[in-house]
Order: C-alpha cells, then structure tokens, then sequence
C-alpha cells in the first residue's frame, strides 16, 4: 500500500490526533487480563505496543503497508507482539482472538463489510471488537476549509477537480450500528463524538500528513492529469492555508467528528 509506505518514516511524531483518540478507544474496550488482540491497520504499532501493555496474551498488528509493517517490527516485535503484513479484507483468522482493535483505519477499507464478516470469524465467541474512526463527510472542518482554500489556485483547483476521496464515511450513529448488526455483531457502545484539540498551523499540518495527505496526494484518486509540482504546491497551499486559519493566539480549533464503537460477537 504505497500511498501509507510514504508516511511511515514519520507517522509516529505526527499521529498525534489517532493517538489520543485511540488511547480512549482502549479504554473503552475493558481489555481482560488475558486477552489476545488483533490489531487491524496497525501503522507502525504505536498503539499495538499500548494494547500489549493490557494484556499478559498475544498481539498481533496487521497493515497493508510493508513499510508501516518494517517500522512497527523494528520497534516492537517480541515473544507476544508481531506484526503481518495483511489487509482487513484478506484476514484469515477463525476465533483465534479475544479482542479485535481498530483504530483510524476503517475509513481506508475498501469493503468494510467484508472486514466485519472477517473479524466476527477471527474473534472468539463473546470476543469484542472496538473501532475509532473519523465520521461524516465534513470529517474535520478544518481540513475541508484548508482543501477549498488550497483549491483557489487555478492550477490546484483543475487538478483537484479530478479527486475522487478514498474514504468512507457514514453520516450517523445509526448508520455504523447496523453496519455492525447486519455483520452479527451487538453493539454495546456507538458514539459520534466532536474530538477537538488546538494546535498551531504547523502542528495542524503534521497531523493533515499523519493521514489525509494519504489520500488526497494518492495518484490513484485522481481522474484527470497529475502534473510535476503537483504534490509540492498542493501541500505548500495546506500549510499556508493552515496559517491564515490561526485566532489571534496563533492556534486552530482542530476538530473531528469519530465514530467510536464496541460491538460484541
Ligand atoms: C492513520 S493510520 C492508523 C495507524 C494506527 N492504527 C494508529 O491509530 O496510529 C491508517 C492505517 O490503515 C492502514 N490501512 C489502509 N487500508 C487498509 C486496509 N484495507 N486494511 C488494513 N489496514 C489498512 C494504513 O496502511 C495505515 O497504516
């Protein structure tokens, strides 16, 4: 998965949105003692490494990308932690796990029905999975604002016109639990939740490459032309846009809208 093997070298310095939010996502899953932890889309297992801490079991990070997968080894592989390099599509698994993690992942899946059926059949009866992500197509404001400031420009606004978003998103709380009871699932917990922090512009931008960047400089979203000095005066535009978004104390109100589920087998 190229368009993540370009964030990896960085994404444990920037990822610090996921990172709080995923944190929450642990604690609301009420790991047991012993539990073994499936940890889907795991990046470069930053959290795979907190998920091991809750548990005396055995932790398994999954992602697509061998270069997120090469940099979660290096840091964490031991006797119970270890990393495969794998999609949520194309798990294998059957009731092999307490537990199944997911954590800003889901919105990147391309068939997110299909990692439902795959999670049920890899957790253990009463097993439970747990998934964070951001919601609703107005995701974070913020970031929206930046794009169609950034898009003002001629030249990115014509190449941009040809974007055709990755993610998925649903508008509701609703619309997530069924997801999850049409997979067999009972859902315990599901909330869409405003998660806001203030950052500077430059803290803003870091967090916009952490994840966004991903899909929004990812060739493969785009219909039309993708011209040299795309990818640089596109991010060159966020970042400026970033600035101008700043209050007098030079900060932005960083919010997004996330999905929190617990859902049992
Ligand atoms: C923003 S990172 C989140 C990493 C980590 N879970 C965290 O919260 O820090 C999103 C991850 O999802 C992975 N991903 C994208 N598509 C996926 C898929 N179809 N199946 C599993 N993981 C996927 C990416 O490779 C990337 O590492």
């Amino acid at each position: 998965m190229e368009r993540f093997d370009q964030i990896a070298s960085r994404y444990r310095q920037t990822s610090l949105v996921q990172a709080s939010a995923g944190a929450k996502l642990i604690e609301l899953l009420d790991i047991p003692q012993s539990a073994d932890i499936l940890d889907v889309g795991c990046g470069t297992g930053n959290l795979t490494a907190e998920l091991a801490k809750r548990t005396t079991g055995e932790v398994t990070g999954i992602d697509p990308s061998g270069e997120m997968v090469r940099v979660a080894s290096e840091a964490f592989s031991n006797q119970r932690t270890s990393f495969v390099k794998m999609d949520a599509e194309g798990i294998a698994f059957r009731e092999e796990f307490d537990i199944v993690y997911c954590n800003s992942a889901f919105q990147w899946f391309r068939n997110p029905a299909r990692f439902l059926d795959n999670a049920r059949t890899a957790l253990r009866p009463g097993g439970r999975i747990g998934i964070q992500a951001p919601a609703r197509h107005d995701y974070c404001p913020a970031f929206i604002a930046a794009i169609e400031t950034c898009s003002e420009n001629p030249e990115i606004g014509k190449v941009f016109s040809g974007f055709r978003p990755p993610w998925f998103f649903l508008e509701t709380e609703n619309e997530y639990r069924s997801l999850f009871e049409q997979a067999g699932f009972r859902v315990l917990f599901c909330t869409i939740e405003e998660s806001r922090s203030l950052r500077t512009p430059q803290q803003a931008f870091d967090v916009f490459c952490s994840g966004a960047r991903a899909g929004y400089l990812d060739p493969a979203c785009y219909n039309g032309e993708w011209p040299e000095g795309f990818e640089a005066a596109f991010l060159d535009g966020i970042h400026q846009a970033f600035e101008r978004q700043a209050d007098n104390d030079g900060m932005i109100d960083l919010m997004f809208h996330r999905i929190f589920i617990v859902a049992e087998r």
